[in-house]
């Protein structure tokens, strides 16, 4: 036996491993119900807040204990639950991405994705191809539902994440900017408005674009800044010396990524740049803090559930630019968000 295995596990360690799905499920059904948000102005009996969210209260009493035990809520015993700072986070109106982001991962549909993670492993197949036979962008187009979570939470993470962009990259040298697969524009609105004189698109199919003129108009930018739908496969817009896919190559396979940044290869002008802003996994040994690493680790299961993508280091995305007519140029970290750059792909 070695020396990690003669460590004495801790039941706290084991039982989230396997029992994980149910903490998931109990903490995002009481967000999906609205439970917690009851609870914002102060405590409430199990009693109210059944009436308040319609559930059957013998029920809803036994949830709202079980979100005690994770540290959700606190029950003084007369049956008055109180929301602790953890549970604060999770309530509809407070600034982060948890609530979001708990309605999203609650989503039944991604836990279906979730449960074909075997079969992708067995087969390289996607587990979300595996359990709906479609790509989950395509899927969008006709579940509305999960259209405004996965949305809703990409909103918000790339609206909190922009403005660190912007403080380490310079984006003042271009004129104009597209943002290839750009959702609903908050990084791009983010962008020209710190950046005076350019032009921008952005560009996505039509169940991502359904906020972005709001978005783009409460910036003050939606005068400098055109909303167009199209397919990245196909082509995208011509004659822009930038080109910002965030978020993009993690969702796709090798040949796909290539596709899509052969693409901007043609289409960006002599001089230009495609800016890679993803998470890059970083060299091996090099990152020990173990949140980080499993936030790394999750996130590209995650794109082996629903995508056929997958999280990438650099000499990996060296070779798909090598492969799309493009080379590797600067790489600029935000230290603000660990891992997270912004990787140039020049013309070649
Ligand atoms: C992970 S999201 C990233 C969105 C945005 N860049 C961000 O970081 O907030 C991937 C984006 O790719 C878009 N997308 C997927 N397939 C596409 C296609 N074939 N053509 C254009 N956009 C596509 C999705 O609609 C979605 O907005």
């Amino acid at each position: 036996m070695t020396d990690t295995q003669s460590e004495q596990p801790k039941l706290e360690d084991i039982f989230p491993l396997f029992f994980g799905h149910a903490y998931s499920q109990v903490v995002t059904t009481a967000v999906r119900l609205g439970v917690l948000d009851q609870l914002t102005d102060g405590a409430k009996s199990a009693h109210d807040i059944a009436v308040a969210t319609e559930t059957h209260p013998p029920s809803l009493h036994r949830l709202l204990r079980a979100l005690a035990a994770l540290g959700v809520l606190t029950d003084s015993g007369d049956d008055l639950f109180e929301l602790t700072g953890l549970g604060v986070l999770f309530c509809k109106d407070t600034p982060t991405p948890v609530h979001g982001a708990a309605l999203m991962c609650g989503d039944p549909t991604l836990w279906q994705a979730w449960g074909a993670l075997e079969e992708a492993v067995r087969h390289g197949d996607t587990g979300f191809h595996h359990a709906f036979g479609e790509v989950i962008w395509d899927h969008l187009r006709h579940n509305q539902r999960l259209a405004s979570r996965i949305y809703g939470t990409m909103k918000v993470t790339t609206s909190m994440l922009a403005p660190a962009v912007l403080v380490h990259y310079d984006f003042s040298p271009f004129k104009t900017i597209v943002d290839i697969g750009g959702g609903d524009g908050s990084l791009l609105a983010t962008v020209l408005a710190g950046t005076e004189h350019a032009r921008g698109t952005v560009y996505d199919i039509e169940p991502a674009l359904r906020q972005t003129r709001d978005v783009l108009t409460n910036a003050g930018v939606a005068d400098r800044c055109d909303v167009r739908v199209g397919d990245f496969f196909e082509s995208v817009p011509g004659g822009a010396d930038a080109y910002l896919l965030k978020h993009i190559l993690h969702d796709w396979d090798d040949e796909a990524s290539v596709r899509i940044l052969r693409n901007c290869a043609e289409a960006v002008d002599p001089g230009g740049k495609v800016l890679v802003l993803t998470s890059v996994v970083p060299d091996r040994g090099s990152v020990t803090d173990p949140m980080e690493l499993k936030v790394l680790a999750m996130s590209d299961m995650e794109m082996m559930a629903f995508h056929s993508g997958r999280e990438r280091t650099v000499d990996e995305f060296r070779k798909l630019f090598t492969d799309a007519g493009l080379r590797l140029g600067e790489v600029v970290s935000i230290p603000e968000h660990p891992n997270f750059h912004v990787i140039e792909a020049l013309p070649a």
